[in-house]
Order: structure tokens, then sequence, then C-alpha cells
């Protein structure tokens, strides 16, 4: 795509509540009036829809029904996160994206997103299936101040996030499995993977990983993944913008990531407890060296799983199979 292209698709979509004269985007652009109006047909042609009236100018009022950089900024509500953000059509993982670009100075709040992955990764190594746009595989760049022992609360603070955007939806009623499942009847969603550079408890990054199955249908699930995972689309029978959910999930985020900053993270956890998996209920611990069943009590401060140990005591459990 030309660059005048994207500069044009960048003015247009900055200034999504008005419209712009096409004097002052042949101004910022340096080129004609009628090279404008050129630009504004061929953006047409590709899907845009623009609004154009003689006394006042140009406007969007749609974009392509494809993720790009535009497409999300367009009606994104958010002050800093996704302020910066690579779109990729296909890459291996967005992870392994997100720490190149923390290392080389990428800042607080870049966000990488893909249509497709061909390598994504899970917790515990796992693979993840990251189907070409049945889904939203995306990765926000963090800095935050807090200690790197503090750094697991991302990612309980991430699951109440998404948990919130998509009990927004009256049709859905989310819930957590611990550590940082999304569930919707019982069945996986949505993962989160949440990696960090840190040195003596200083972090000098977090990348926080979501992967949320949107459109899947079954067939597009493995065999192995049918019976425990689980899209929006399967549950809904409805046909989900992937688009608005990335700026939702963005602008919730953002919102819940700066109270968690000013307040801690007691509100995070009230609210991880009500959406929590079994809380209350008997479940069985698979750890390391042995396996039981106990009753599922919530969660500590530091993201940990309040149960009862096999001899009757109050236990933390910070790794474990979780099943019921
Ligand atoms: C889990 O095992 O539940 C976590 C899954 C996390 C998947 C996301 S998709 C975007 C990001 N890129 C990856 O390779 N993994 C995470």
């Amino acid at each position: 795509m030309s660059s005048t292209r994207n500069k044009l698709i960048e003015i247009l979509a900055l200034n999504n509540d008005g419209y712009i004269s096409g004097q002052a985007i042949s101004d910022k652009l340096q080129i004609s009036r009628s090279a404008v109006w050129k630009h504004m047909k061929e953006l047409e042609k590709d899907g845009y829809k623009i609004e154009g009236k003689s006394n006042k100018g140009y406007r969007i009022i749609g974009f392509p029904n494809k993720l790009s950089e535009n497409t999300i900024t367009w009606g994104l509500d958010s002050k800093w996160l996704g302020k910066n953000i690579i779109h990729k059509e296909s890459t291996s993982s967005t992870q392994t994206i997100a720490h190149e670009h923390a290392r080389n100075q990428a800042p607080n709040g870049t966000v990488i997103i893909a249509d497709e992955q061909t390598d994504g990764r899970g917790r515990i190594n796992r693979n993840w299936d990251s189907t070409k746009e049945k889904g939203i595989w995306m990765s926000i760049i963090l800095r935050p101040e807090i200690p790197a022992h503090h750094a697991p609360q991302l990612t309980l603070l991430t699951a109440t996030v998404l948990a919130d955007v998509l009990s927004s939806y009256p049709l859905l009623q989310p819930q957590i499995k611990w550590p940082n499942d999304i569930l919707l009847n019982g069945k996986k969603c949505a993962g989160i993977l949440t990696e960090m550079q840190a040195e003596q408890d200083q972090i000098w990054y977090v990348i926080i990983g979501i992967g949320l199955n949107v459109k899947h249908t079954r067939e597009d699930l493995s065999e192995e993944l049918r019976h425990r995972a689980t899209s929006l689309g399967m549950e809904t029978e409805k046909d989900w913008s992937i688009q608005e959910l990335i700026q939702k999930i963005l602008a919730t985020f953002e919102k819940t990531y700066e109270l968690y900053l000013e307040r801690g993270f007691g509100e995070i956890k009230e609210k991880w407890e009500h959406y929590g998996f079994k809380i209350g209920k008997e479940v069985n611990i698979k750890t390391m060296k042995e396996e039981w069943k106990a009753p599922f009590l919530g969660i500590a401060e530091d993201g940990a799983m309040l149960t009862i140990s096999k001899d009757g005591h109050n236990q933390r459990i910070y790794s474990a199979e979780i099943s019921w």
C-alpha cells in the first residue's frame, strides 16, 4: 500500500468524529486536491466507506471488514493502550514479536495483533491453535512500576477484563477457571499467557498474551479440543466482530489496569472471585507430587489458589491442574 494512502487513512481515522476538508488533507499530504479525490476513490474500491460533503469535506463512515492498524484504531476508546498497534496477517507468535519490540524500547501499551499464528504458544509449553481470522491473537507490552513478584496479578487482572467484556453481552456468562482460563458453559474460549523480563525484582517489561476463540465452528476445532473448547460463535450462533471485541478489550483493560496501579489488587481479587469457577466447591487438584480432592476457597493476593492440603491444613497452590 502506498504511504500516501496509509497517511490518508490515518488522517481520516484519527478524525473520526468529524469532517476534514479536501484542502486540509491536500495540505497535510502535500498532494493536489484532485490527487486526494483519486485516493478516496481507490479507498472506496477497497471497502472503505467515505462520505464527502461539498461544504464540509470528507469523513470515514466505515472500514473494510478486515483487521489492520487503522480499523482497530478507528473508534478505539483508549488514552495510551493500543496507540501503537502492530498488525500482522500471519506470524509465528505475537508473543515473540512483542518480545522483539519490547527489547527495542517499544512504548508501554504497544499491542501486537495477528490474523493467524503458525506457532501460537500456550501455558506450560503447550501450543495454542490460532486459526486465520477466527479469533483474537494479541500481545500487550506493559512497563509497570510494580515489584516483579506482583506480576502474576496482571494475569488475574487480564482474566477479569476478558470476563467483564464478555459478560457485557447478554448471551454470555463467562467464568474464570484458575489460574486464567475463560470458560463459557464449562468450556474454554480464552487463555492468557504472561511473560516478563525482570531483574532483582524490577520489571523491564511484561507481555500479556491473549487468545480468544471468536468465530470457530465445531469443525474448526481439532478433535482433541472439541470436548473442552468453544468459541463465542459456537455459544451464541451470532456473527461476532473481531475488531469491536479488540476495541472493547483494550478500552476495558486500560481502565482496569489504571485502577489497579492506583488502588492495588483488592478489587481485582474480589472481581476474580466473583467470576471464579467452582469457588467454594470441591475440585480435583493435581500437582507435580500428588493428587487429591479439596475445596477451592479463593485466591490469595499473589494469585495462589487457596485450598486445604491432603493432611487438612490451609494450603496455597501455585501450579496445578484443576479438574472436577
Ligand atoms: C493458555 O495456555 O491458556 C494461554 C494461551 C495464550 C494464547 C495467546 S494468543 C496471543 C499470544 N501469542 C501466543 O503465542 N500466545 C498468546
